[in-house]
């Protein structure tokens, strides 16, 4: 894999302050909400002829529920992009808002781009994912099958579910990704740290349609199910049928996950539902992203997380290009 031995920090995102223009509603934008109009990077990904969809060495029932989101994300980022440009289409949005929401479907297609790719190993070494795929393909050609509005509502309830995944592994980020493939950890570390970089934006095009914002009760139990529901039986088929099911340690470990995690998306799900909520009042984690402003856009390449240390210059260029396998 090639990487720039030294990568100049990307352009800074523009910023821009909204005032509010129907305060008081329950889902209108709260006065002087900073919003940041994000940035695309196309990140290059070499994969191995020969990669595994074991890729997380220490822990791979860690790397099974992180299997099973790469599966669904082929399906859910078309979706959520799809319904945003529909709802775009049925208002006049301002430029500002139009912008970001450049920026932020642009930034999603990158991500479906990477995840395909990926996903080609996954689905090459495993029938489970083979079948997982065919269901996140079954489970949004439903939901395509309502309305642009309930789209709009699921694209920003999808965004919260994002953020706070986000929030959560960059809580235990050593505990996670510890003894993973180094470019397999950045894919999703970069997935997650652009989540939290655009996480207002599908929020604020909720606002500006006519009618989404009635439908976000309801979208965010579905977004919520849709994603954690997804990912928690796809990790645990993909994990029954791996030859480390009968590993108890193993087991301990995904249900010490699944209730720290509902600890944190739980809370901020619930948030979103409040009177005068929008995403940017959401404390961003900061490791993410301090590791995005590192981002080489000549070469196209982030620095690979590596266990030695995040993200170090040093570390990347002695691992460079190396991919270990586990059979
Ligand atoms: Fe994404
Ligand atoms: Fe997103």
């Amino acid at each position: 894999m090639a990487l720039a031995e030294v990568p100049a920090p990307a352009t800074p995102p523009t910023t821009s302050t909204t005032s509010t223009s129907t305060g008081g509603s329950p889902r209108s934008k709260p006065a002087e909400v900073e919003t940041d109009t994000p940035h695309v990077r196309r990140v290059k990904f070499a994969w191995p002829e020969d990669q595994t969809d074991t890729w997380h060495h220490s822990m791979p029932e860690f790397g099974c529920g992180a299997n099973a989101i790469s599966l669904l994300m082929t399906y859910a980022e078309p979706y959520g992009v799809g319904q945003m440009r529909k709802g775009l289409g049925q208002f006049e949005p301002d430029a500002d808002l139009a912008e970001r929401a450049d920026s932020l479907m642009r930034q999603e297609m990158a991500h479906l781009r990477a995840h395909k790719d990926f996903n080609k190993a996954l689905t090459a070494h495993s029938r489970t994912a083979r079948v997982l795929d065919r269901v996140g393909k079954w489970m949004f050609g439903r939901l395509a099958k309502r309305s642009v509005a309930f789209g709009v509502a699921f694209a920003a309830a999808f965004e919260i579910v994002a953020f706070a995944s986000a929030r959560w592994a960059e809580a235990g980020l050593r505990r996670y990704f510890t003894g993973a493939d180094e470019q397999s950890a950045t894919l999703f570390l970069w997935h997650l740290a652009e989540e939290i970089e655009h996480k207002g934006i599908a929020h604020d095009v909720l606002l500006a349609h006519p009618t989404a914002a009635k439908k976000y009760k309801l979208a965010l139990p579905v977004a919520f199910i849709a994603l954690i529901g997804f990912t928690a039986v796809g990790g645990l088929s993909l994990f029954v049928t791996s030859r480390h099911v009968f590993n108890p340690m193993r087991w301990a470990r995904l249900i010490g996950w699944g209730v720290s995690f509902a600890f944190v998306v739980m809370p901020v799900a619930a948030t979103s539902l409040t009177r005068g909520f929008h995403p940017d009042q959401l404390i961003d984690p900061p490791w993410m992203k301090m590791w995005l402003s590192e981002y080489d856009e000549a070469s196209e390449t982030m620095p690979l997380w590596t266990d030695a240390g995040l993200g170090s210059r040093a570390a990347m260029t002695a691992t460079d290009g190396a991919i270990a396998r586990q059979v």
